[in-house]
């Protein structure tokens, strides 16, 4: 399990999803109330890349059809997509914030 840093905790905003690179892949990471939640950049209908959706709620919507994925769980809540996203685990220490992946 790789233990990636992506950013101090103060560099994230509220309801704002940051796009970045870790372990290889493009992942998105997200604060909602308070926790840090991270996913893949890569929507699950066709590849739509879900970076530049808007996130309301805990909910990510696709910008290209209009998909939404729980960012908690990575469940499908809208369609067309129909299968998870992959999520992964995130971890606070010292004001960091770490995104754990598979190596
Ligand atoms: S690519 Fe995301 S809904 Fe179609």
């Amino acid at each position: 399990m790789g233990r990636h840093p992506v950013g101090a905790t103060q560099d994230f905003e509220p309801q704002k999803v940051k796009v970045l690179r870790a372990g290889g892949e493009r992942i998105c990471v997200a604060l909602h109330e308070g926790q840090f939640y991270a996913f893949e950049d890569r929507c699950t209908h066709d590849d739509g890349p879900l970076g530049g959706g808007a996130l309301e709620g805990c909910q990510i919507e696709c910008p290209r059809h209009g998909a939404r994925f729980d960012i908690r769980t990575g469940r499908v809540t809208a369609p067309p997509a129909f299968t998870p996203i992959e999520i992964y685990q995130t971890e606070v220490s010292d004001g960091q914030v770490f995104v754990l992946m598979e190596d």
